[in-house]
């Protein structure tokens, strides 16, 4: 009896060495991996009715369907106004639009190319990235990870600073 106790004294103490030891060496190990900020975008109200737009600051055309991708932003308005702010990014009817930590402005189609999830803005390295299947795209939209295979369109920007208004073509 005293044997089975002490051998079971000495698993005991075996096991608990080990978990001490496991537990040392995953804290104790070092990432140097830090997760980029994946900034999912907002959607502001829904953007029409009729195929008139109902969007504070906005003026144009943001949907496929309806044609030509043509349109305006406000971004001092309220349904816009993430966009003053570095790094954030919303989308706006089949686009998105983000603004990198540098203040540029980014626009491509939201819809990732492989089976049409709305891509995320990475804003630590201005990329685009699918929460589905981790397809990555890069501030241009072409793919720099599958298993999306075309890019994303891409639009044209321009930004009048003065009046704070987005062009997007
Ligand atoms: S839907 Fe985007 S990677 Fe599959």
């Amino acid at each position: 009896m005293n044997i089975e106790r002490k051998e079971f004294l000495n698993l005991v103490g075996i096991s608990i060495g080990a978990i001490i030891l496991q537990n040392c060496m995953s804290g104790c190990s070092k990432t140097s991996d830090p997760t980029p900020a994946v900034v999912s975008p907002i959607t502001p109200v829904p953007p029409t009715t009729g195929g008139t737009t109902i969007v504070s600051g906005f003026t144009g055309n943001n949907l496929l369907s309806k044609g030509v991708i043509d349109f305006s932003v406000d971004i001092t308005k309220s349904d816009f106004e993430i966009l003053k702010t570095n790094g954030n990014a919303l989308v706006s009817g089949d686009v998105i639009i983000a603004r990198t930590k540098t203040g540029n402005f980014l626009v491509v189609e939201k819809a990732c190319t492989h089976q049409g999830t709305t891509v995320d803005f990475v804003s630590d390295n201005s990329t685009f990235k699918c929460p589905n299947h981790g397809s990555i795209f890069n501030s241009s939209g072409g793919v720099t990870n599958g298993p999306a295979a075309k890019a994303l369109k891409s639009y044209s920007v321009a930004f009048d600073t003065a009046k704070n208004i987005l062009k997007v073509i």
